[in-house]
C-alpha cells in the first residue's frame, strides 16, 4: 500500500501556495530581504508549530508569509512546491494564493503573481508537471475588499481558473460574498470555497446555493446533515479534504476519528490534499500515508481518491481522460509485478 501511495500519479486540489512555505526557505528569504524573524533556527520555527484552532494557525501563517517580498520570493516558493509535488508523482496540481495577505503589506499584485506564474510556466517546461492558480479572497475581511482584489486580477484572469474563500470561517458565512462570486462568474472564473472546516453544514449549504461553486474545500462537517450529504453524493460535488491538517487545527481529535473512510462509503466525491503542507507537518504523500494507516483504507479507496482528483479537477476532459489512462496503465503493470 505504502508503494502504491507513492508510486501513483496523482492530483492535489488544496494547497494554500504560502502555506508550503519550508522554515528553511524562511531562514533564506529574511536576510536576503532584511527581515527579523523572532526564532533562531529552523528547529525552533517548528516547534512553535502546536496550533489549538485554525485561528491559532493563521496568525502564524499571516506571520510567516512576512518574508516573502520580491517576485524571486514568490518564485522560489512556487518552485519549492512544484518540485516536491514532482518528486511525489503529483502530476497536475491546483493552488491557492491570498493576494491580500500581500497587498495588504504593500506590495503589488504583480509581483505577486508573476513570480508565482514564472514558476508555473518552468515547472510545467522542465518538469511536466501541469498546475492552475486559484485566488482566494480573505473571509474575515470585508466583502467590499474583496471586490477590489477581484477588480486586481482582472488583467491577470488568463493566469486564475477560479476564485475561492479561506481565512477564519467562523462568523464570515459564504452569503457574506455572493456579490464578489456573481461578479468572478461573469468574468469567466471558475469558484470554489473553504466550507464545514470548522464551521457549520449551513455554510457549505450557502457555497453551493449563494455562490455556485464547483468544489468545496474540506466540507467534511457535511457528514452531520443528512439531507448535504445526500445532495452531495448525488450531484458529485467534490470535497477536497486535508487530513493531516484536519488533526493538527483539531477539527477531529486523532486520525482514527477522521471521517474520510465514512465519506467515500457513503458516496461521496472526496480527494486527499495537503493545505498547508509545511505546517503541517506532510505532502500528499504523507497525508496519504496517514490516513490510509489510521483507516484501514484498502486499495480500492485509494483509486478511488486519485481517480476523483482527477475528475475533480479542472483540467479539460481529454486531459482528464490522459491522467485516468495513466493511472489504469501503472495499476496494470503493478498487478503484472504481483
Ligand atoms: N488558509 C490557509 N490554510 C487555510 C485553511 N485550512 N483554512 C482556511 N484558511 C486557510
Ligand atoms: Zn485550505
Amino acid at each position: 500500500m505504502e508503494k502504491l501511495i507513492r508510486e501513483m500519479p496523482k492530483a492535489e486540489l488544496h494547497m494554500h501556495i504560502e502555506g508550503s512555505l519550508e522554515p528553511e526557505l524562511m531562514f533564506k528569504l529574511a536576510p536576503r530581504n532584511g527581515i527579523a524573524l523572532p526564532f533562531n533556527s529552523v528547529e525552533e520555527v517548528r516547534k512553535s508549530y502546536e496550533f489549538t484552532d485554525l485561528q491559532s494557525f493563521l496568525d502564524i501563517y499571516y506571520q510567516g508569509v512576512r518574508v516573502l517580498l520580491k517576485e524571486q520570493d514568490f518564485y522560489d516558493l512556487t518552485r519549492a512546491y512544484l518540485e516536491k509535488a514532482h518528486s511525489q508523482n503529483v502530476r497536475h496540481t491546483e493552488m491557492f494564493f491570498d493576494p491580500q495577505a500581500h497587498i495588504d503589506r504593500g506590495l503589488a499584485f504583480d509581483t505577486v503573481i508573476n513570480g508565482i506564474h514564472r514558476a508555473q510556466v518552468d515547472a510545467e517546461s522542465q518538469l511536466g508537471i501541469t498546475s492552475k492558480l486559484i485566488m482566494c479572497f480573505l473571509r474575515d475581511l470585508s466583502a467590499s475588499a474583496a471586490m477590489e482584489t477581484l477588480n486586481q486580477a482582472l488583467p491577470f484572469k488568463d493566469w486564475i481558473v477560479a476564485v475561492g474563500l479561506d481565512s477564519a470561517e467562523i462568523g464570515n458565512p459564504p452569503e457574506k460574498f455572493t456579490a464578489v462570486f456573481d461578479k468572478a462568474r461573469e468574468h469567466g472564473f471558475l469558484t470554489v470555497a473553504h466550507a464545514g472546516e470548522e464551521g457549520p453544514p449551513e455554510y457549505i449549504w450557502q457555497a453551493l446555493d449563494q455562490l455556485k461553486v464547483s468544489r468545496i474545500d474540506h466540507g467534511v462537517r457535511c457528514v452531520e446533515d443528512k439531507k448535504l450529504v445526500e445532495r452531495l453524493a448525488k450531484e458529485q460535488i467534490p470535497l477536497t479534504v486535508c487530513p493531516l491538517s484536519n488533526v493538527k487545527l483539531h477539527v477531529f481529535d486523532s486520525m482514527e476519528h477522521h471521517p474520510l473512510k465514512r465519506m467515500l462509503d457513503l458516496g461521496l466525491c472526496a480527494t486527499v490534499n495537503s493545505d498547508d503542507p509545511a505546517y503541517f507537518e506532510g505532502y500528499i504523500t504523507e497525508n496519504f500515508l496517514a490516513v490510509q494507516k489510521a483507516l484501514n483504507l484498502d486499495h480500492n479507496d485509494i483509486v478511488s481518491l486519485v481517480r476523483n482528483s482527477f475528475q475533480a479537477s479542472f483540467l479539460s476532459h481529454q486531459e482528464v481522460q490522459k491522467l485516468l489512462d495513466e493511472l489504469d496503465d501503472y495499476l496494470e503493470r503493478r498487478e503484472l509485478q504481483h
